[in-house]
């Protein structure tokens, strides 16, 4: 592959240089970061130019806090919801054993949470997009972040929905926390490209 300067491919510097952070300092985001992050996020490719999105910011340390346990909860709480109850027994074990690991924090400690909300299941692509151009950005400003999957199904929740002032008909796209890495991450191996056609 022909090699491109690195000074004149921002873009092609922050693809690479985003990394999946998990551990964070106390340090606030700035609100205006937190603007500046939506806004990327909006300028992602819809289909139809549809822009199905919502966001849920939460910043209040309090809040975060309460909020880990809850999702945490959420994979041991019986009956179980339906997006868990869905899981295979053995992939339900795993999440159960990673989320009880001493020390092991489904958010993180990270001082910022976005929740990206698909306005309809259809625009859940779309919402993808939005969250990837957020990570890059969120990069570009020299911050962490980190999709959280795990924290998915409490905020499909009704009650979490409602606290958050979220329509009903939203369904989470993907959680993502923010902050200051206070700590270098090594990046997980890339396999190549598996270009099964190229005519
Ligand atoms: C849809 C999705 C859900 C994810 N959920 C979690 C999660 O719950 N917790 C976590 O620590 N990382 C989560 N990740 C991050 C992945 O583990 C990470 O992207 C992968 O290991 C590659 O590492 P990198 O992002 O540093 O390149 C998620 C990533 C994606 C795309």
């Amino acid at each position: 592959m022909k090699a491109v300067p690195a000074l004149l491919t921002p873009a092609l510097a922050a693809i690479h240089e985003r990394r999946s952070v998990r551990s964070y300092t106390s340090d606030p985001v700035e609100h205006d970061v937190i603007e500046h992050l939506l806004d990327a996020a909006v300028w992602a490719p819809s289909a139809m130019n549809g822009q199905p999105w919502a966001f849920v910011v939460v910043q209040d340390p309090v809040v975060l806090m309460r909020l880990e346990t809850e999702a945490a909860t959420l994979y041991f709480d019986e009956p179980l919801v339906p997006e868990l109850a869905a899981l295979d027994p053995a992939e339900l074990q795993q999440l159960r054993d990673l989320v009880l690991a001493p020390g092991f924090n489904i958010l993180h400690g990270a001082p910022a949470l976005i929740v990206i909300y698909a306005t309809s299941a259809a625009g859940v692509p779309d919402c993808y997009l939005a969250a990837e151009n957020l990570l890059l950005a969120a990069t570009a400003l020299g911050l962490g972040s980190c999709p959280i999957g795990l924290a998915r199904p409490l905020f499909d929740q009704p009650e979490t929905k409602a606290e958050f002032g979220v329509p009903p008909g939203c369904v989470c796209a993907l959680p993502v926390v923010l902050g200051v890495a206070a700590a270098g991450s090594t990046p997980p191996p890339r396999t190549a490209p598996n270009v099964l056609a190229w005519s």
